[in-house]
């Protein structure tokens, strides 16, 4: 036996106990000492094998980290027939999370038991892969092809009693998988069951397998697993034999395993994990975080409030008048429909976190007791001052003052105070109940468990929290005013916004850099855009102001009805806006520009070249930590498709060296806005990549 798979005979039954903390993934020495057992229960006589998980769960799947590695035997779909074929009734006795590889373990075996609370599912396409150990096999032939399709391409989980209705669990048990499985193994050998393998079960009928396909290929917004595995389960039907269905679940895992958006979506799971582990953090406790203050009810502290109520936090909400408290507590009662509609929050919830955990304040006295304020007033430096000293006359000492602008020089804001080291950025996004990203922006002289609390909030509140420096626009907002300025220069040169959106979503985007702006209000943008001219713009910096005229003009996106697109009410998106082509053209025409073609993968490969250079640029000044810091910013805060992992990730697929030498090939057209990154030029000159510094960091 391996240490992974601790072998017992208890009377007739062998009992293989998995031991592989945290998860009991099926790793190569999972996969021996199962395979072992098998065969040591066979040769010692048992009647019987139950298979079961010590820990938190039965295996939570395949070892993701051997993935892109040389396969070892055993292999998974080897080792599931392998089971499936012993001659002694197999049972496994189900909790935690049997996911992937461990579902599919579950499914080789005869029989199958569950506590209440277990758990199962196929979430390989969210790895960009497809169920490869006879996942898309078995299940249909036991769920019926539905069922199977549903669990197979959208990845969910379901429950004990979902999964017993469909035929996936044979029976639920309270009590301990060892002793439920203890006891339904000597039921079955006692009333003589007989052994029951699923892939020797008729196939299932076929159904309309294009249609289907077709449909789930456009869900995916160009993310190719989910439907890749409708093929699978297709084959699951169709094939001449179940052996024949194996074979081409394999290939087509083999296909997705070898694609690069495999390789994006596994980084995403991982950096996912790393990104809120910072080594200066640990041992380091948060601070008591009970009672939270908001000061500024609009659209941010509204959200940031929503999102602390929902997470249990009682929340004081200071504003500058009662006029504005009951308005901010309508904002949030808004916020809050939204959870009651869709069933997540009950009318009694509802009542107690508008009535009881709410609490709204003009005063701020009334903030004296708060364990951490978060300020989301206007992004005005001598506003948030105000607020800040004002703070620090009321707040309890070790109170944790945050601030959520969005460009804003936090040390400024700290400096303002007579405890900078009690101050700290925490830049949430909108709608911020919503959205997953949060960035901690540590300054100067934040102490160390000020941080640490801003991280246990983030945890709080379910956030994806990247630790970012003090820079303008931080990591997120400093990189999206690159590539959205390599968009407008697009646009001056001949490109139109339209066009541009449409790249991009077709890209994998969720939006355009045009539409997005249209959505978070173009006033944000061209309040930037006059602070930066008012502090002076570098006289080789290429300006433009089409933008501008669309907010003169009083249209701020959607907010207004119009903005790059017109929206008209009752309808989804807008449609393009025919007055900002001519404020374009009237722009070239002015600034003596003779538009051109841009091609939509040119689009692309500038957009891109301008974020990966600015995210270099990022990461070389410790702005983020790691290139992974920077991908999943992107991808929590800005819509990038996660099947590509990120921008960072993204470069190192298509290749450093490449997209250096367009950087320096743009830059013989503008050499201000394409200055190289030092860090990409070393990387390129070392042939090393983004991801080895992702390594490097967690040595
Ligand atoms: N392989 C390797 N490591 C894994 C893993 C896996 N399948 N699943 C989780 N881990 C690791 C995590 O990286 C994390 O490591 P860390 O502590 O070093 O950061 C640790 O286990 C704990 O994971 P979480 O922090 O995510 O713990 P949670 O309790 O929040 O969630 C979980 C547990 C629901 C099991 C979640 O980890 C999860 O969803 N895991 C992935 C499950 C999955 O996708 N399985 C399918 C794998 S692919 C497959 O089986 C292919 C087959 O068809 C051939
Ligand atoms: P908003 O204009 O919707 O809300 C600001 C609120 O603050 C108003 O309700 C106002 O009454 C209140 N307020 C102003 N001064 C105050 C004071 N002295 N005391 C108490 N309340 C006061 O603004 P929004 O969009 O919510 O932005 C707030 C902050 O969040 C800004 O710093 C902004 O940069 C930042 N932010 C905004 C994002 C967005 O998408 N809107 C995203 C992330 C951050």
């Amino acid at each position: 036996m391996t240490e992974a798979i601790a072998y017992e005979l208890v009377g007739e039954i062998a009992v293989l106990a998995a031991n592989n903390p945290p998860v009991n993934a099926l790793g190569l020495s999972v996969r021996q000492g199962l395979q072992a057992g098998i065969e040591r229960a066979e040769s010692e006589g048992a009647k019987a094998v139950l298979i079961y998980g010590t820990g938190r769960t039965y295996f939570a799947g395949a070892d993701i980290r051997e993935f892109g590695k040389p396969p070892q035997a055993p292999w998974l779909p080897d080792l599931c027939a392998r089971i499936e074929a012993s001659p002694l009734i197999v049972v496994s006795a189900l909790h935690g999370t049997a996911l992937g590889g461990g579902l599919e373990v579950a499914l080789s075996s005869h029989y199958r038991i569950a506590v209440p609370s277990a758990r199962v599912g196929l979430p390989e396409v969210h790895l960009g892969i497809l169920p490869g150990a006879g996942g898309t096999q078995r299940l249909p032939r036991v769920a019926g092809v539905e069922a199977a399709l549903d669990l197979i391409t959208t990845g969910r989980h379901v429950g004990a009693s979902e999964a017993l209705k469909l035929g996936i669990l044979d029976r639920i048990e309270e009590g301990e998988p060892r002793q439920i499985g203890l006891d339904y193994t000597r039921e079955l050998l006692d009333s003589g069951a007989p052994r029951r393998a699923i892939g020797e079960m008729p196939a299932p009928a076929p159904v309309d397998f294009d249609s289907v396909y077709a449909e789930v290929l456009k869900k995916g917004r160009g993310q190719l697993s989910p439907a890749t595995a409708v093929r699978a389960v297709q084959a699951a039907c169709e094939a001449e034999s179940f052996g024949a269905g194996m074979k081409r679940e394999r290939e087509l895992f083999s296909e997705l395993m070898d694609s690069d958006q495999r390789q994006g979506l596994i980084h995403a799971f991982f950096s996912e994990r790393a990104v809120s582990k910072l080594p200066e953090l640990e041992g380091v406790a948060p601070r008591t975080l009970k009672k939270i203050g908001v000061i500024g009810g609009g659209t941010m502290g509204a959200g940031i409030a929503t999102a602390a109520l929902l997470s249990g936090l009682n929340v004081t909400m200071l504003e500058m008048n009662d006029e504005a408290a009951a308005a901010a507590k309508t904002r949030i009662g808004g916020n809050l429909q939204g959870g009651l509609k869709r069933g997540k929050i009950s009318q009694q919830q509802f009542d107690d976190l508008t009535e009881e955990a709410l609490t709204l304040a003009t005063d701020y006295a009334d903030l004296a007791s708060a364990d951490l304020v978060i300020e989301a007033v206007f992004e005005d430096m001598e506003v948030k001052k105000q607020v800040f000293a004002r703070l620090d006359e009321v707040c309890k000492p070790g109170a944790v003052l945050a601030t959520n602008t969005s460009y804003l020089d936090v040390n400024e804001i700290a400096a303002s105070t007579r405890r900078p080291e009690d101050v700290i950025g925490l830049h949430f996004f909108s709608p911020a109940h919503v959205m997953k990203l949060l960035e901690v922006v540590v300054a100067d002289k934040t102490a160390l468990d000020v941080v640490a609390t801003g991280f246990a909030l983030g945890k709080m509140l379910k956030k994806i929290s990247v630790r970012a420096g003090v820079c303008d626009g931080f990591i997120g907002n400093r990189i999206l005013a690159t590539y959205r300025t390599a968009a407008d220069h697009m646009v001056l040169d001949g490109a139109s916004p339209f066009q541009i959106d449409k790249a991009l979503t077709d890209f994998g985007f969720a939006m355009g850099p045009f539409a997005v702006a249209d959505l978070a209000g173009l006033d944000i943008g061209w309040a930037v855009r006059k602070r930066k001219r008012s502090e002076g713009l570098d006289p080789r910096a290429r300006d433009s102001s089409y933008a501008d005229k669309i907010c003169e003009a009083g249209n701020f996106g959607q907010k207004t009805g119009k903005g790059y697109y017109v929206y008209e009410k009752g309808k989804r998106g807008g449609t393009p806006n025919a007055e900002v082509t001519s404020l374009i053209e009237a722009e070239r025409t002015e600034k003596g520009i003779t538009p051109r073609e841009f091609s939509d993968d040119e689009i692309v490969r500038r957009y891109m070249a301008a974020m990966v250079n600015e995210a270099a640029k990022v990461v070389g000044e410790a702005i983020a930590r790691r290139p992974l810091d920077v991908d999943m910013t992107l991808l929590f805060g800005y819509g990038f498709p996660r099947y590509r992992g990120g921008p960072l990730k993204w470069a190192d697929i298509v290749g450093l060296p490449g997209l250096l030498a367009d950087i320096k090939r743009y830059a013989s057209e503008d050499d201000y806005f394409w200055q190289p990154a030092p860090l990409l030029e070393q990387l390129v000159a070392e042939g090393r990549s983004f991801d080895d510094l992702n390594k490097e960091s967690s040595k």
